[in-house]
């Protein structure tokens, strides 16, 4: 339902996508993860058809996106992450607009009501996008992505500045709408988030350094460098300048580090398992960068 291959994206001298390749199936909720600048927003532009690749081929929905940028915005539901509502609009009336854009004016008001109810809008339906709280404007951006049911989703950043308690709100959200059949394509700097997606590229300058699931992406750090806890009052920069330690930064009354394979630093340790975080640390190491 999306097939990347081999995309890359210039602007002037930056390369702001290096041969970018990745598939996302419907009912699949397949996360983007990488820092600032990594080419997350570039990718999703080229894939609602903002903007053309400069070199690769991709599809959405069937749709090549050179060939047919206008069909392919029909077919697709996009939040920008710019939390794309208007402020000076109601929420019904947000809603409404979107669903005029993409349905025969008879089926309006019947996809507006459903997203109320599943988007648990009622309460707000009457207020003005621009009086919400970022966390309702951000559910309301997603209801006005899929209010016309699109069979491909693409979320940038939907929750980001959001608290934990609307944050899983919304990752419910996501999920509803993959569970419907949706392709659904979202982007986080996240770590803990992406563990909520089914599968994920992490991006790293342009480039995907890995993909997979959760758990597939853990085991691929495992054989790189492992992950370990201690309980030491040793400044910081001795720790991290001992044999085979990677990096380390404080936690709770100790360290985490990350560690070589056979590293023993001679530290009391405890082996702890690898969130995405460590992941995408131990991941990116090998590209020469820090998350
Ligand atoms: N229209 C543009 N003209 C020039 N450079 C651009 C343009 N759009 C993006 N870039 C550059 O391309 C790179 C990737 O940007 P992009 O917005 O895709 O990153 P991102 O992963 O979405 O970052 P963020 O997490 O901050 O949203 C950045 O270096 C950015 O400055
Ligand atoms: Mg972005």
């Amino acid at each position: 339902m999306v097939s990347v291959e081999q995309v890359s994206r210039r602007f002037g001298q930056l390369l702001a996508l290096d041969k970018v390749s990745l598939q996302v199936r419907p009912g699949e909720v397949f996360g983007l993860l990488g820092p600032n600048g990594s080419g997350k927003t570039t990718l999703i532009r080229i894939l609602t058809g903002v903007l053309l690749p400069s070199a690769g081929e991709a599809q959405v929905a069937g749709l090549d996106v050179r060939r047919h940028p206008e069909q392919v915005k029909a077919a697709i539901g996009y939040a920008t992450q710019e939390a794309s509502v208007y402020r000076d609009l109601t929420v019904r009336e947000n809603l409404e607009f979107r669903a005029r854009l993409y349905l025969e004016t008879c089926n309006v008001p019947q996809a507006v009501e459903e997203t109320i109810q599943r988007f648990g809008l009622q309460d707000f339906a009457h207020q003005l996008a621009g009086a919400l709280s970022g966390g309702w404007r951000q559910r309301l951006a997603i209801a006005q992505a899929v209010v016309h049911r699109p069979q491909v989703v693409f979320l940038d950043e939907p929750t980001t500045g959001l608290d934990p308690v609307s944050r899983r709100t919304i990752w419910d959200l996501i999920h509803q709408e993959a569970a419907r059949g949706a392709v659904v394509l979202v982007t986080t700097h996240y770590m803990d988030e992406a563990e909520r997606c089914h599968r994920l590229a992490l991006l790293f300058g342009g480039q995907v350094i890995a993909q997979g699931t959760p758990h597939e992406l853990e085991q691929l750090a495992l054989q790189q460098a492992r992950v370990a806890y201690s309980e030491t009052h040793l400044p910081l920069e001795q720790i991290r300048a001992l044999p085979g330690v990677l990096d380390g930064w404080p936690s709770g009354n100790g360290v985490r580090l990350i560690l070589e394979q056979k590293a023993h630093p001679n530290l009391p340790l405890q082996t702890v398992h690898p969130n995405l975080e460590d992941v995408f640390i131990i991941l990116t190491r090998s590209k020469g960068g820090t998350a």
